[in-house]
């Protein structure tokens, strides 16, 4: 959907950026953000004129519906820095994309294109200084909706905000992950939300994260619903499984997220004719792989996260350390990606998209 006005966004500018305060060397992820934001009200039936402020806090009422009832979705996208000074997003239509079937399932109304692209553009070049150059470092956007209509009946809002924040990145984990395959919670069921970035999702996740935290585990690679056989996704990543030298990913399907990252996998992959199967993996399949020594490499693979390797796993009481290895896929498909999205390859895929 494209409104079509000529409306233009309102833009209010900090009278002092907070960017001097920033040690840019030491970040962790998701705790600093830019001057400014970005929104959007949805008010009698349309979305309101767009606006850009300073950065701050929201005032809501105590029964606006997101609170109660958890009707928020979001997206999480980057923004990165060529040795030249322009900035690029990766596959930034996909994120469009994405935020509007997770609105849909959640029955939030859908976000005009031309707002989120103008929102977007307009707000990265407004906190452009915010994107350092150099591997590694990136802007962390974070475009979301909330339901803010005070009322609590449970009912879909008629009144909603469309947000973008941002926040500058480095690495999303801090050290080796070693993950626990699911037995008894689970992340998403057949028929439910697990395709899409709802808010609860996530937060469905935290107990039995901090579960599996406290047995050294920084993650949980979350297994269908009904059988806990099939290996699904990590939550924040989708997951591959390197078995001699085939590359094993599970289907989406409306339990597992359609990551960008993961399809971007299977793209890189086909493009230097890396084995792939994209198919149903089994707990099991991958613990006699591990077994008998054929099973290289785990990865995950997220916007966030980027590829992150994982050193081992945990399903009962068999534990499982993998081997490190130089020539990994984990660092190969890191590479080709990071060159694409800092503008140091070729970009046969067409994935940038120029602020
Ligand atoms: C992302 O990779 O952008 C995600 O959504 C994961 C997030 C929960 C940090």
């Amino acid at each position: 959907m494209i409104i079509n006005t000529k409306q233009i966004i309102d833009i209010t500018k900090v009278k002092h950026s907070k960017i001097n305060e920033v040690d840019f060397s030491d970040i962790t992820f998701g705790e600093i953000f830019t001057d400014h934001m970005f929104e959007c009200d949805f008010i009698d039936g349309q979305w309101q004129q767009p606006k850009i402020t300073p950065y701050k806090a929201l005032s809501l009422e105590p029964s606006a519906r997101v609170f109660h009832y958890g009707q928020a979705v979001f997206e999480g996208m980057k923004a990165y820095k060529d040795d030249t000074d322009n900035v690029w997003l990766f596959r930034p239509e996909e994120n469009f994309k994405r935020i509007n079937i997770s609105a849909a399932r959640l029955a939030i109304p859908e976000f005009p294109e031309n707002y989120f692209f103008e929102g977007l553009k307009t707000l990265l070049n407004l906190d452009r200084e915010w994107i350092k150059k150099g591997l590694g470092n990136s802007l962390y956007i974070r475009p979301f909706v909330i339901a803010t209509e005070p009322a609590i009946a449970a009912l879909p809002a008629q009144q909603y905000k469309f947000m973008i924040i941002c926040s500058p990145a480095k690495s999303y984990y801090a050290g080796a992950v070693r993950v626990l395959f699911a037995e008894k919670y689970s992340r998403a069921a057949s028929g439910g939300v697990g395709f899409a970035k709802a808010a609860g999702n996530y937060a469905s996740q935290f107990y039995p994260t901090t579960l599996a935290n406290k047995k050294g585990y920084q993650q949980i690679i979350w297994t269908d619903a009904s059988t806990h056989k099939y290996l699904e996704e990590a939550g924040t990543m989708n997951i591959f499984f390197r078995v001699n030298d085939t590359l094993l990913t599970a289907p989406t399907n409306d339990t597992i997220l359609d990551g960008i990252t993961r399809k971007s996998v299977i793209q890189l992959a086909e493009d230097y004719n890396i084995k792939l199967e994209v198919r149903p993996v089994t707990v099991k399949e991958i613990k006699e792989a591990a077994q008998n020594g054929e099973l290289k490499e785990i990865f995950g693979a997220g916007t966030a996260a980027v590829i992150n390797p994982i050193v081992g796993f945990a399903h009962g009481d068999d534990t499982f350390e993998l081997p490190e290895f130089e020539d990994s896929f984990a660092n190969f498909f890191k590479e080709k990606l990071m060159a694409i999205q800092y503008n140091m390859a070729e970009d046969k895929n067409n994935w940038r998209y120029k602020v």
